[in-house]
């Protein structure tokens, strides 16, 4: 490394320099199959990272890669400073990572604050019962759950199945949060109201790195967009330039995609 490194911890100049994810290389094979091919970005902290591409373009597999649900086979992730590469689930968990899920799965026998207050006991921090249930609670109101907070998780529709995920994802206070396709099935309005909380989340502190198809909501939000196709990074950028790509609109939007 740099000249500071006899200097102990790291100096704030190089602080300041590491984005809060590095992926260096990262790949992924299935038996044959190269589902995600030499993959590296940053994404800084702070802002709203867009990873789009084609169905099987590699998207998910990357996700957990770099959430620990699947080791890559080569390559290196640092996350926060550290070098996580390989690390499972739970401990990216208690670093700071939080995630929601293509599709929610709440336990369906609790009510939503119950299912919350699973994720708030689980965090980095260990909270006792009343703080669990403060910040359980808390957590409700600011994802704007419409529902009272002992209402039974099998009565809840999809959009209320997906504020509930964020409420959970968001209990152990992360640093980072992915979204796999969130927006997936919601109504111009209901897109409207998760752009907003979605850039609170982010204007509160939370980095986020969105995997998604809804292109007015990516080009909405998104300060940088990486395409992957085929597993490989085909362009990466700011999201006004890289949507205006050439090969990006061959390979995704397609030849006649008007923004
Ligand atoms: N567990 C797995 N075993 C074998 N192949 C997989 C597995 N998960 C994903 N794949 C394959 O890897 C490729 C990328 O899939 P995926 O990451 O789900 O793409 P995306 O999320 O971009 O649609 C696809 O060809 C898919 O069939
Ligand atoms: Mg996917």
């Amino acid at each position: 490394m740099g000249a500071g490194d006899s200097a102990g911890p790291r100096s704030l100049w190089t602080e300041g320099q590491m984005a809060l994810l590095e992926l260096n290389g990262v790949t992924k094979r299935f038996g044959g199959l190269t589902a995600v091919n030499n993959v590296t970005f940053n994404v800084e902290a702070g802002s709203i990272f867009g990873l789009i591409g084609p169905n099987g373009a590699g998207k998910s597999t990357l996700l957990n890669c770099l959430a620990g649900l699947t080791r890559p086979n080569a390559g290196t992730i640092h996350f926060d400073g550290h070098d996580t590469t390989g690390f499972p689930a739970d401990k990216m968990s208690r670093l700071g990572l939080g995630r929601t899920f293509q599709i929610p799965r709440p336990f369906p026998r609790m009510t939503a604050l119950e299912n919350v207050a699973v994720s708030a006991s689980f965090g980095g921090a260990r909270l006792g019962a009343r703080a669990v249930q403060e910040r359980s609670l808390e957590m409700l109101e600011y994802v704007e759950f419409p529902r009272a907070p002992h209402t039974s998780a099998a009565t809840l529709n999809a959009v209320q199945l997906k504020r509930l995920d964020l409420a959970r994802a968001l209990a152990s206070r992360p640093k980072m949060l992915f979204l796999d396709e969130f927006a997936a099935g919601l109504t111009p309005s209901e897109l409207h109201d998760i752009a907003k909380l979605l850039r609170r989340i982010r204007d509160d502190g939370t980095t986020i790195l969105m995997v998604e198809h809804v292109m007015r909501l990516i080009m909405d939000l998104c300060d940088t967009l990486s395409v992957l196709q085929f597993g490989e990074l085909i362009a990466h950028g700011d999201a006004a330039t890289v949507a205006q790509d050439e090969r990006v609109r061959e390979a995704y939007l397609g030849p006649n995609y008007m923004l």
